[in-house]
């Protein structure tokens, strides 16, 4: 083994799922380090003994801060990047008014491109190092996305989204289309370098019955993709669809009746669900994605952490960019915790943590890949300052534990206290 890279401090590593587990698999261990080798992690463990195996290697010493994987954001919509904090609407209105007309201007592929780097510059600051992105439904935003994430070596998601009704007429494809375009930019894009194509109908009031069969279809045809789409966001929506899909038992069925719900599907905010519609998930083993900060802006409702978790289904954390509020995995931690509050669930700092790497990774079937200090994991870190504002360290200095530090960090961090962020085992930050 040919050692590159040294990084010492305190290092988060679990056995187990804190969240599932018990926060007690969860470890913050002093004067630890982890060893960076040909893009990967070696060897997690005591810095001293990882200094005798590799005595060459130069050594990046972080001292009190935190060694975490890099964060894992299960949802986003990179082309909202420049609308996020748009003021004052629901989720319908806020659609018309802010998002369509914005994703309109991904025509260009130029423009796409510009939004595509400044929106993976901005996240990988923040300490995300994967984020799974719907793009518009111009295939070149796909392109764009995909090789600014190429040129940035970063592990990413991402599918055009398909919409062929209720949009502007220059966002809408057909279910022809939607199939093809979607199936080109499978060859092109699946599986090259850290590229994975995820099957992306936007929801099921913007696609058509022909639509949603045809991308059921494309998913059958290529089973090893994920597919990631909304579900039941808003009381308006959940209306919505059952009165555009009349014969369906609800909205999940809309899906279901399709072939769009399986072990691979990754369903965005599920916030309203019927008892059939929880039991069908997690029969099947779909997950689905937490967005906090987004469904308090745009004033959705409170996700059912515990009720979800207790039946077994597993879901992700994600900012979702730009209805979420922030680009920001500490905030969005920040907003899960709350929202565990107002739902009777306060979840400790291990499980907030864990939902932001490795619970996120598990939704995207990359468990062991990223997400994960483990050996073997591909070399993504962000370390945390965890006295990164003066207002955070007057608090930590009160701390009676490590996890005192580490929440303060968590319900007060911004980007200022991401210290450094390593990308397939090389320094970005
Ligand atoms: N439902 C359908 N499209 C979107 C979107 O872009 N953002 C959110 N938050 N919900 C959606
Ligand atoms: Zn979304």
């Amino acid at each position: 083994m040919q050692a590159d890279h040294l990084l010492t401090g305190r290092v988060l590593v679990w056995d187990g799922a804190p969240l599932r587990d018990g926060r007690d698999v969860a470890r913050i261990e002093e004067d630890w380090g982890v060893l960076i080798a040909e893009n990967q992690i070696a060897v997690t463990g005591p810095a001293d003994m990882l200094r005798q195996a590799a005595p060459d290697v130069t050594e990046t010493a972080y001292g009190r801060d935190l060694i975490c994987p890099g964060f894992v954001d299960a949802h986003v919509h990179f082309p909202q990047t420049r609308i996020i904090a748009s003021w004052g609407k629901r989720l319908i209105d806020w659609l018309n008014t802010y998002t369509f007309p914005e994703e309109m201007r991904l025509e260009d592929p130029a423009y796409a491109a510009a939004v595509a780097g400044e929106y993976l510059d901005l996240v990988v600051k923040h300490g995300t190092t994967t984020v799974a992105s719907f793009c518009t439904s111009h295939p070149a935003s796909v392109d764009a996305f995909f090789e600014a994430a190429e040129r940035r070596e970063m592990r990413v998601y991402a599918g055009k989204t398909c919409m062929d009704r209720n949009a502007p007429d220059a966002l809408c494809d057909t279910a022809i289309r939607a199939y093809d375009e979607s199936r080109a930019l499978i060859e092109r894009w699946h599986g090259r370098g850290r590229a994975s194509y995820v099957i992306t109908p936007r929801f099921s009031p913007t696609s058509s019955q022909d639509q949603l069969e045809a991308l059921g279809a494309l998913w059958t045809a290529h089973p090893d993709c994920l597919m990631q789409t909304h579900l039941s966001e808003q009381i308006d929506e959940v209306d919505w669809v059952a009165s555009l899909f009349p014969d369906a038992r609800d909205y999940l069925d809309t899906y279901e009746a399709v072939g769009l719900l399986g072990e691979r599907a990754l369903f965005g905010h599920a916030i309203h669900l019927t008892p059939r519609e929880i039991d069908r998930i997690a029969e099947t083993g779909a997950a689905l994605v937490h967005c906090p900060t987004s469904n308090t802006f745009i004033g959705s409702g409170l996700f059912d952490m515990g009720g979800l978790t207790a039946r077994g289904i597993p879901f992700g954390l994600a900012t979702d960019t730009g209805g979420g509020s922030s680009f920001s995995m500490l905030r969005t931690m920040a907003a899960a915790y709350e929202i565990g509050q107002l739902r009777g669930r306060a979840l400790h700092a291990s499980e907030l943590l864990w939902l932001a790497t490795e619970g996120s990774a598990e939704a995207l079937h990359a468990k062991g890949r990223i997400g994960t200090l483990a050996p073997g994991a591909e070399a993504d870190i962000c370390v945390l300052d965890l006295a990164s504002t003066e207002a955070i360290a007057q608090r930590t200095r009160q701390a009676e534990t490590v996890w005192d530090e580490v929440f303060a960090t968590i319900m007060m961090g911004d980007d200022r206290a991401v210290r450094s962020v390593w990308v397939a085992g090389e320094r970005r930050i």
